[in-house]
């Protein structure tokens, strides 16, 4: 099977910010625009089969000029930090893959910006 996608905007996944529609591309009903402030994160809960090492890809869109860093936390870890760079414009959607420990089951992955201009715009994450 291929990977399991998980869309910012329907539950269990929250945003900390407003799901927008404003800008074309998206998958899914909408994206998360997080508020522009440090903290303001996205998380995703995704389920694992097995323990180890996972790959994630998250697809997102910076309009900005500036990479938009954020912190990767894992079940409530900080595990790594990610940066997401500029795409061109809101409407350029990305995607960054990111590789990840994860236990077996049910795992918390979340996006957490470590600057006042917050995160990119957020449309899914393929885990
Ligand atoms: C603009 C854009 C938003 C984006 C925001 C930002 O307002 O329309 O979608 O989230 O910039 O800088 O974060
Ligand atoms: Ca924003």
């Amino acid at each position: 099977a291929g990977p399991v996608r998980s869309e910012v905007e329907d539950a269990p996944a929250t945003c900390g910010g407003s799901i927008d529609t404003n800008h074309s591309g998206y998958s899914g009903t909408g994206f998360c625009n997080g508020d522009n402030a440090v903290g303001a994160a996205v998380q995703f809960t995704v389920d694992a089969s097995s323990s180890g090492t996972a790959t994630l890809e998250v697809r997102f869109a910076n309009g900005g000029t500036a990479a938009r860093p954020a912190d990767v936390i894992v079940n409530g870890s900080t595990a790594q930090a990610a940066s997401f760079e500029p795409t061109g414009s809101w409407a350029t959607w990305a995607v960054k893959s990111l590789s990840v420990q994860v236990t077996s089951g049910s795992n918390t992955i979340r996006f957490s910006p470590t600057t006042s201009d917050g995160l990119p715009n957020v449309d899914y994450l393929d885990f």
